[in-house]
């Protein structure tokens, strides 16, 4: 199965009530064959309008910093989201909205299959590396599973919250591109 294929089933999801009231499903954006695959939270209300993850304000900022080490979403990076359909108000994930959604990821890292999983946030790092991550204590670890790298870190949101922490997230993502070489 390609991921063309896969995001026309996804279209059709109706497990939550999300597909009811989202503009548009937010399945993913980049290369089919990536060594990275990032993976943020889920849409907000830009990506519901465009139908593209990452591409307001935080995602600005995520686009420019991953450009910086070399990575973009038209050579070398796959991004998606843990849900695919935006919650109201942007509130976080319900935990049976990313039980139901869960699926469509794995489907997506399969067919992807990175060198690399970088999670963004809280969020999907505790629901793809492990439930007691802490991005503040373990953002930047490199940790090996089923033969393949994962890294959890600052959500760019986080950033544009508190511009400190910028640098540390430019540094991780430096030892991640240091990683795919
Ligand atoms: N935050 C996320 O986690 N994902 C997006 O696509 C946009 C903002």
């Amino acid at each position: 199965m390609t991921l063309t294929e896969l995001k026309i089933e996804c279209e059709k999801c109706e497990r939550c009530e999300l597909c009811r009231s989202r503009t548009r499903l937010v399945f993913g954006d980049g290369v089919e064959n990536a060594k990275v695959m990032l993976i943020g939270e889920a849409p907000g209300k830009d990506e519901d309008e465009q139908g593209k993850p990452f591409v307001g304000r935080s995602g600005k900022l995520l686009t420019e910093m991953l450009a910086q080490v070399g990575l973009s979403r038209d050579k070398n990076i796959y991004i998606a989201n843990m849900l695919k359909c935006r919650p109201p108000e942007n509130r976080d994930p319900k935990k049976t909205e990313q039980d139901l959604c869960i699926e469509w990821l794995q489907k997506q890292i399969e067919i992807i299959d990175p060198q690399v999983i970088l999670c963004v946030g809280r969020i999907s790092a505790q629901r793809i590396i492990g439930k007691d991550f802490s991005v503040t204590k373990q953002h930047g670890e490199l940790i090996e599973r089923d033969g393949r790298l994962m890294m959890g870190t600052f959500h760019p949101a986080a950033i544009l919250r508190n511009i400190n922490n910028k640098p540390l997230l430019k540094a991780d993502l430096l030892k991640l591109a240091e990683a795919i070489k």
